[in-house]
């Protein structure tokens, strides 16, 4: 069955007319399922899953989506028993729309569970400029059942696209930092520059914050700041699609802006986020996040640096944001996908309805670009799964795209300070090193 849907878009008329605006398409499904199914090595294998409860077909749900090379990335992650694999592929283009089965990545048996080598709970990934993929594994599994399994430790997986070996490179966090029992790694972005770094978003219920990677000496931190990275009790109830859903989930969504330089030529970014129980979008600058002292100093130590840009309609599960700071990002109970163009307007009064419908758009979860000019994203249902009420015989996951003309922030501009000017960061590495050197020159 082919069928592709328009959505009638809301554009608010005002202050757009005489711009002349970039092409925009209207959002289509691209993909449906009822419940998803997989390529299995064997039909015998399918069979053996199910009689085992290894495959629960209403237990897999998709969640993330990253794309590259004519590929989309799928996580699902394993809150519920029955998950055969938590990080799939599907093709990107394909005529038939109906359900079409993930092919598990890299493997099958890199997504065993209990095996510490293989992956476990992948709630988010993202791919960076140089075609490197960022995992968040949990290590912990069921985390919507009565007894979360911590299987193994929570990790950053690595995997260079690129080579098509798809070597696995698992990192995992430090356990004086990072609770294996509590942490729950929910998204990130990649700022590619100085060093990799991925700013983590942990929605833990008992310590949400914002986990910082370094990958260059894989090091990492954890910065904390309860006032924007808690749920707020206002918000925390809400209702879609008929359903009453209690959700004082913390901080989830994060996007990245484009570089910038400041006013004496550094090279910053701002980092945006929210937790999903709040309706508000806080900013903060990616050098903020980058000084480790902060962690150090505690709660309340992010608070001065932290900016409340305003109120949305609605509570927010994914962002993302495109090359030029343009956010996208949906609006759960109101059944709509918005943007914000960050570089025209401040956010209060800058904030547009790209789509709604009640039926299509029934929580929007992650976004990602492709490499021509396409957004896509993610429709899952979650209030239904959450509610152990997912019914196998409605539709319960979409993708949609839409053509915009853009790209993922990960390919934004590099910005290079003005040269005479010395980056005094740049300075502190070099005289880092040089005591360095001159240590190991006197252990020699
Ligand atoms: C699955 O269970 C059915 C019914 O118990 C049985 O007939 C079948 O042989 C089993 N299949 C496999 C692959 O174990
Ligand atoms: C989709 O259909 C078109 C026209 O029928 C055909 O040319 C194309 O090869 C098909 N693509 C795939 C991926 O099957
Ligand atoms: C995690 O939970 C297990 C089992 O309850 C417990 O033994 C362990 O000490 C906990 N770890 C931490 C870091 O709290
Ligand atoms: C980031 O830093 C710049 C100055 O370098 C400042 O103008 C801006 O307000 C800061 N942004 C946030 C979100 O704090
Ligand atoms: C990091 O934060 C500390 C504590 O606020 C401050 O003293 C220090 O100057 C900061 N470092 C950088 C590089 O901004
Ligand atoms: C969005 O949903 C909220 C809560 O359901 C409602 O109060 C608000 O009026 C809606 N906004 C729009 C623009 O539809
Ligand atoms: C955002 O606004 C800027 C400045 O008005 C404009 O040049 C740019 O095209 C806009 N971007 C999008 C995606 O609409
Ligand atoms: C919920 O969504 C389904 C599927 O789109 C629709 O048929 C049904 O009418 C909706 N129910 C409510 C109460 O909005």
């Amino acid at each position: 069955m082919r069928m592709l849907v328009l959505f009638t878009v809301v554009v608010a008329a005002a202050a757009q007319n005489d711009k002349p605006k970039p092409h925009r398409e209207q959002f289509r499904v691209i993909y449906e399922w009822q419940t998803i199914d997989f390529e299995w090595e064997t039909p015998e294998d399918r069979e053996t899953y199910l009689n085992e409860t290894k495959y629960i077909p209403q237990n897999v749900l998709i969640s993330g989506i990253n794309y590259y090379e004519d590929k989309l990335f799928l996580t699902l992650p394993r809150m519920l028993t029955g998950v055969p694999a938590t990080l799939a592929t599907i093709p990107t283009n394909q005529n038939d729309t109906t359900a079409p089965k993930l092919k598990p990545f890299p493997s099958w048996s890199d997504n065993k569970v209990g095996d510490c080598a293989a992956l476990q709970f992948v709630q988010n990934i993202e791919i960076d400029r140089y075609g490197v993929m960022w995992i968040l594994d949990n290590g912990r599994i069921g985390t919507l059942t009565h007894r979360p399994d911590p299987k193994c430790p929570p990790s950053i997986v690595l995997i260079d696209l690129k080579s098509d070996k798809y070597e696995m490179e698992r990192i995992p966090l430090p356990l004086d930092i990072i609770n294996p029992n509590t942490t729950y790694l929910n998204d990130l972005v990649v700022d590619n520059r100085d060093g990799d770094y991925a700013y983590i978003t942990d929605n833990s219920a008992v310590d949400p914050g914002i986990i910082v990677f370094r990958r260059s000496d894989k090091k990492i931190w954890k910065l904390r700041d309860s006032k924007s990275m808690s749920s707020t009790t206002e918000a925390a109830i809400f209702r879609i699609n008929g359903t009453t859903v209690n959700l004082p989930v913390n901080i989830d969504g994060i996007a990245l802006g484009p570089q910038f330089l400041t006013e004496d030529n550094q090279v910053d970014r701002t980092v945006y986020y929210c937790p999903l129980a709040s309706i508000h979008l806080y900013a903060i600058n990616a050098s903020i996040l980058r000084n480790e002292s902060l962690a150090e100093a505690g709660d309340g130590s992010l608070r001065p640096y932290v900016v409340d840009l305003g109120m949305k309609a609605s509570q927010t599960d994914g962002m993302k944001m495109d090359s030029t700071g343009t956010l996208f990002y949906g609006l759960i109970t109101n059944s709509t996908i918005a943007e914000w163009n960050s570089t025209a307007a401040d956010f209060s009064v800058g904030q547009r309805t790209i789509a709604r419908d009640p039926n299509y758009i029934q929580w929007v979860d992650r976004f990602t670009f492709d490499d021509r000019g396409n957004i896509y994203v993610v429709i899952n249902r979650l209030f239904n799964f959450v509610k152990n009420q997912v019914s196998t015989s409605d539709v319960n996951y979409r993708i949609l795209r839409s053509t915009t003309g853009l790209k993922s922030y990960v390919h934004g501009e590099d910005l290079i300070p003005p040269s005479g000017h010395h980056d005094a960061a740049a300075t502190q590495t070099v005289a880092a090193s040089l005591i360095l050197l001159a240590i190991a020159h006197i252990l020699v």
